[in-house]
Parts: structure tokens; C-alpha cells; sequence
């Protein structure tokens, strides 16, 4: 037999039993948060037609240049790619489904996304996002919603981040923008590196997110947005800033924020945290409201975030903010002729009353026995014995006293003991009744 032991693809991470309860706990809060502002969720498969993400996510960026797991379909010669990330997906169902006849849509999604990028701390090819998307809505104030909402999603988490905002303007002013910088950049093209020099006249905004510390001064003093902006699109930061101002949200505006897809046009905005070394945005967003149209749908207007969870749960470890979650309520230990039999009944009678059990599985001394029971984190043992069950009843142990069992973080882990109590009668009762 062959020895190979396998490990997973690189870059792609096992979510382990011991970080269920962190991650189901974030998930719980972040979809508890989305729900009080009106979101439902969506599922878009993992595998869409590569044009999806070509179109939406733009020919000329990072993800789509380089990052895809894009494959033909052998079946049916299909081009087909494992979503980089969720907006385009969405925006892709929204129209094929015509969800926005006459009405708007708030919805948000979960799952994983795949980028062929160098994997680091905080940067994996298969990633979870929790993205929402508002769709239909063209006004700042959904913008701005959609920040206090996350503020307030940070506040529950017991995590800090720190806001930047900018503007991406409208496509003319962009348009009018892009020159001005081909221009400033061609002045000084023996400055630009290899990887500017190739964006120059596809993406030049994208050279002024360069993190080529020989850059920087270049890029500092390169045209700004701001400087092109028209009246309308001025009035929209401003009311977003006034709405955010009104809400006692901070903010920085960092005109070199531009992110890294193409859909964006007016809010972009980054939560980042200094606690996570090199990969510290934990989310980003935008405006995006030429990308309905750009996907084959009606132009309407959309807003949204996406946050990479293993950041958010990093960040989560980093502030000691780590939930302790008892798994087991009760352990149940049988020992002598039968008294396997009658555990398990007790055990089923138990879960009937919603209590969290697990039987010994197998047979050996109460020791022993002891033992798994303390190791399962149990807050209860039942001895259902030979002895015990002979004169009718089991004996019942709390392992930990109330007051050492860590507060469990979800409500129905909580198990007073008169619960367990009342679970044990009954199962006794059901037992000697029969
Ligand atoms: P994004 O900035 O590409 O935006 O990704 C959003 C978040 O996903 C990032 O801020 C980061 O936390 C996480 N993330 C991205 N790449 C990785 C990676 N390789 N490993 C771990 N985490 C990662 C979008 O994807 C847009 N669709 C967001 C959006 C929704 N805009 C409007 N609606």
C-alpha cells in the first residue's frame, strides 16, 4: 500500500472542528446585523461563464489577468471560471432572473471565492466573502447605510477598523481624469516600473494603487480626481459625508483609494486594520452602477460590500475576542449487563428535550470512561450503570460548577441543570414505564 499522505491545494484551507464555533459566530451576528436593514440571501453557483467576470470585473485587472481558475468545460467546451468574487454573479442573476422589474433588491451572499493569488497570511486562493449587494437604489443614502451597518456589525464583533473613502466620479469625469494621467505619466515614463509601464494606457488608475515604494512620489503628485469632479458628482460625496458625519461614523478620504475592479463609479471605501500585517482590509465596496448594463440587464444602480471572513475572524483572535462554545451537555456513561442499551434510550429521551448528549461509544471501565466525559467538555455525566439502573435511576454529575463553565456564547448552549435534571427524569420515567 502506498505511504502518500495528502495535503490539501495550496492555498486553499481546511476550516477545522475547533474553529466551528468562531466562525458559525460570525456568521450568526453578520447575518443577525443584514437582516435588521432588510437583506435576504442569494445563491449563486461557485462556476459562472468566464464573460461574466471578464465584462464585469474588467479585461485589465489583477483578478482577471492573472487570478482566474478558468478552465473549458471537456463535456460541452464551455469557458467557465470559479467566481473570483461575488458582485458580477449576483448582478448576472439579478438580470437573468428579472429581479429588479419595478422594485429593488437588498441581498446578501456567503461562500467561497477563488484567486490564483501568492498565498500569505491573510491571502488565499479559496477565501470565504460576505458581500451584500443594494441594487436599484441610486441615492447616497444607501451608501451610507451600508457603512453604518457595518460599523455596526464591527461594534458587536468587538473589532475596530478604520474607514477610507473616496470617489471614483462619473465615467466622463473619469474619462477626462484617465488623460490627464496618461499624459502626467508619459512625461515621466523612465520612472514607471514594468508593471505601470503595461497599465499606462489600459489602467492607468490602477498605477497609483503601486505599492513600488520608488513610486510613490511620482504617484503623490500625479492628476486627482477630486480636481475633475463635476457638480453632481461633488453633491453625492458630500451628502455621503454629511450622512456619515450625522451618524458619528469617522472616515478618511484617501484620493488614491481605487480599488481593484473595474465596475466602481462614484463611493469606493476600505475598512482596514493595522493589526494584520500586509493583508489588513477586512472589507471593501462601492458603487457600481454601470455594471448591470455592462452585464446585458436594464442600467439601474447598485451598491455593496464584500468582507473576507478569515481576516474578520483573524482580526476577531487578535482583540482576544474568541467565543467559548461547550460542544456536549451531558456524557453518558454505562457500565454492566445491558446498560448500553438503556443509555442510548436515555441519551434519545435527553435529545427530545433539546439537550446535547453523547453516549461512551464502545465499553470500558468507569475510569475510563471518566476520562472522555472530562475531555468532551460535558458539563454533566450521567451514570447510567448496572448498579444505578437496578434500583431505577441514574446518577448525575456536574463536571464543571456553573460558576467555572466559560459563558457560552450562544443562548441555547446554555443548559441549567434543573434542564438536565427534568431531561433525566424523563428519561427514566420513559425507561421504567415501558
Ligand atoms: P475585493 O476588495 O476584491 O472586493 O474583496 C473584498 C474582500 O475580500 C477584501 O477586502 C478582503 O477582505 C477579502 N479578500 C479578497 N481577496 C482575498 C484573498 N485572496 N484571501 C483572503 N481574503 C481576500 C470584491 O470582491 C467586491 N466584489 C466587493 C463588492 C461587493 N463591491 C461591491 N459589492
Amino acid at each position: 500500500m502506498s505511504k502518500e499522505k495528502f495535503v490539501g491545494v495550496k492555498g486553499m484551507n481546511d476550516m477545522l472542528p475547533q474553529d466551528a464555533a468562531i466562525w458559525h459566530y460570525v456568521q450568526d451576528k453578520a447575518i443577525g446585523v443584514l437582516e435588521r436593514y432588510g437583506f435576504q440571501e442569494i445563491r449563486t453557483p461557485i462556476l459562472e461563464n468566464t464573460k461574466v467576470f471578464t465584462r464585469g470585473v474588467g479585461e485589465v485587472t489583477d483578478i482577471v489577468e492573472k487570478e482566474m481558475y478558468s478552465f473549458v468545460d471537456s463535456m460541452n467546451g464551455d469557458q467557465l471560471t470559479m467566481r473570483p468574487e461575488g458582485t458580477s454573479a449576483v448582478v448576472r442573476a439579478v438580470n437573468e432572473h428579472n429581479l429588479l422589474y419595478g422594485t429593488t433588491q437588498r441581498v446578501w451572499y456567503m461562500g467561497p471565492m477563488f484567486r490564483h493569488e501568492r498565498p500569505q497570511r491573510g491571502r488565499y486562493r479559496q477565501f470565504y466573502q460576505l458581500g451584500v449587494e443594494a441594487l436599484g437604489m441610486a441615492g447616497p443614502d444607501i451608501d451610507a447605510e451600508l457603512i453604518i451597518m457595518l460599523a455596526r456589525l464591527w461594534k458587536e464583533l468587538g473589532i475596530e477598523a478604520r474607514l477610507e473613502l473616496n470617489t471614483l466620479g462619473a465615467l466622463e469625469e473619469r474619462q477626462a481624469h484617465r488623460e490627464a494621467l496618461i499624459t502626467y505619466f508619459e512625461a515621466h515614463k523612465e520612472l514607471l516600473d514594468e508593471d505601470a509601464q503595461r497599465r499606462l494606457y489600459t489602467n492607468p488608475l490602477r498605477i497609483l494603487d503601486t505599492k513600488n515604494p520608488d513610486m510613490q512620489e511620482l504617484v503623490e503628485n500625479a492628476p486627482r480626481l477630486l480636481d475633475f469632479l463635476g457638480e453632481q458628482s461633488r453633491a453625492f460625496l458630500a451628502r455621503l459625508e454629511e450622512l456619515l458625519t450625522a451618524a458619528g461614523i469617522s472616515y478618511t478620504i484617501n484620493p488614491r483609494l481605487v480599488r481593484g475592479l473595474d465596475y466602481y463609479n462614484h463611493t469606493v471605501f476600505e475598512w482596514i486594520t493595522d493589526k494584520l500585517g500586509a493583508q489588513g482590509t477586512i472589507c471593501g465596496g462601492g458603487r457600481y452602477d454601470p455594471l448591470l448594463e455592462m452585464l446585458g440587464g436594464r442600467p439601474a444602480p447598485g451598491v455593496g460590500f464584500a468582507m473576507g471572513l478569515e481576516r474578520v475572524i483573524e482580526l476577531m483572535r487578535e482583540y482576544g475576542n474568541v467565543p467559548q462554545a461547550t460542544q456536549t451537555d451531558v456524557y453518558v456513561i454505562h457500565h454492566g449487563k445491558d446498560s448500553q442499551v438503556q443509555a442510548m434510550q436515555l441519551a434519545e429521551s435527553m435529545r427530545d428535550n433539546g439537550v446535547r448528549v453523547i453516549v461512551h461509544p464502545g465499553e470500558s471501565s468507569i475510569k475510563s470512561q471518566m476520562k472522555k466525559a472530562d475531555a468532551s467538555g460535558a458539563m454533566f455525566v450521567v451514570f447510567a450503570t448496572e448498579g444505578e439502573l437496578a434500583r431505577n435511576q441514574v446518577g448525575v454529575k456536574a463536571l464543571r460548577r456553573m460558576e467555572n463553565v466559560r459563558m457560552p456564547f450562544a443562548q441555547q448552549t446554555l443548559v441549567p441543570v434543573a434542564r438536565v435534571a427534568t431531561a433525566v427524569t424523563h428519561a427514566l420515567q420513559a425507561i421504567v414505564g415501558k
